[in-house]
């Protein structure tokens, strides 16, 4: 037993000192020390032998088999430590001192020009609100003079919940709220995206971006309203804005108005972009209906005010020349992250 003990120990050596990577010493392990292996076989032979000799066999094999499995154990630590090295000997080399080609992503464009205006709106002592998505009846058209069954709502049907809420048709939604959150004097902006049932196509989307402004004190009136719209177009078409106004109704504006700027392609003169008017509508607006001030428990009769109701989509599409609504919530990251701040 002891001999070919000795032979077994020899011939594992011989494998051993050959093998130069650990797969290679995976291999001599399973074939001397694996359940079917050499080692095993002696071991199994052992029950044949007589009684004391079994014992003195059985602690050759053993100690044989202790043997192998520290040899292994030591040459697997050194050859997995060599070819770690030359994994990392041969990896390509770089320079970490070269800047790294980073891709920070891109705002979407309405996310631009709704900072840009809020921007130009807080210079000029505005606060910027935010308000719900999901409103009630009252937010959206009650405490905007716009009662049950007024022919108004047809223009504004929008997304129902069984509980009787809705989606919000317009950022106007806000003005009750901001009134009575914090009474008058008051100037406030309130951007949001607003929902109609809508068939979406070039120019229509149900689901689009406005930016509402109030502002309320004694003594507002209609040229504050002009002043503050024009400074505000000017800042962000970098060019001086004309503005002119056509009556327009809306329910909770009296008078109301329909805000046109000079064409920013033409300068005014007619282009296909203006349909030869010279003009681009951009904003409805006007004076706060008193029936909205006593709504938002303001006395009409100490207070007045004007509104208006950007269209931020709108804006962005005419800023960066976008011909198109439905990109706007395409997802489409190839048109969408070509606009940049300035
Ligand atoms: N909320 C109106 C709409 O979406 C737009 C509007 C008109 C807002 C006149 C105003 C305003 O603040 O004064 O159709």
């Amino acid at each position: 037993m002891l001999e070919k003990v000795q032979k077994l120990k020899e011939s594992f050596l011989s494998h051993l000192n050959q093998a130069s990577s650990t797969a290679a010493l995976d291999a001599i392990r399973i074939e001397f020390l694996g359940k079917k292996g050499e080692v095993s076989l002696l071991l199994n032979n052992l029950k044949s032998l007589p009684g004391d000799v079994r014992k003195e066999a059985g602690r050759i094999i053993n100690d044989a088999k202790q043997y192998m499995e520290e040899q292994i154990r030591a040459k697997t630590a050194e050859l997995s430590a060599l070819e770690e090295k030359k994994k990392i000997d041969s990896a390509e080399s770089y320079d970490e001192s070269l800047p790294l080609p980073l891709s920070l992503g891109s705002y979407h464009p309405i996310t631009l020009i709704q900072r840009e205006v809020e921007e130009i709106f807080s210079s000029m002592g505005f606060i910027v609100e935010d308000y719900d998505e999901v409103v009630d009846d009252y937010h959206c058209f009650e405490a905007l003079n716009i009662p049950k069954y007024h022919p108004a709502r047809d223009m504004q049907d929008t997304y129902y919940l069984d509980n009787g809420q809705l989606l919000k048709t317009h950022t106007s939604a806000a003005q009750n709220y901001i009134m009575r959150k914090y009474g008058a004097p008051v100037r406030a902006i309130f951007p949001g995206r607003c929902f109609r049932n809508e068939s979406p196509d070039a120019c229509h989307e149900n689901t689009f971006f406005q930016l509402e402004g109030i502002m309320i004190d004694r003594d507002i009136s209609i040229s504050n309203l002009i002043y503050f719209m024009k400074t505000m177009l000017s800042e962000v078409f970098r060019q001086d804005i004309t503005v002119r106004l056509r009556p327009g109704f809306f329910p909770f504006v009296e008078p109301g108005f329909e805000l046109d700027i000079s064409c920013t392609i033409c300068g005014g003169k007619g282009c296909p972009s203006c349909k030869n008017s010279g003009w681009l509508e951009l904003c409805p607006c006007g004076m706060i209906h008193p029936n909205v001030l006593r709504f938002g428990g303001i006395d009409p009769e100490e207070y007045t005010g004007f509104a208006f109701g950007l269209g931020l989509t709108r804006l962005a599409m005419m800023k960066y020349g976008i011909k198109d609504i439905r990109i706007l919530n395409s997802g489409n990251l190839k048109a969408l992250s070509q606009f940049t701040d300035r």
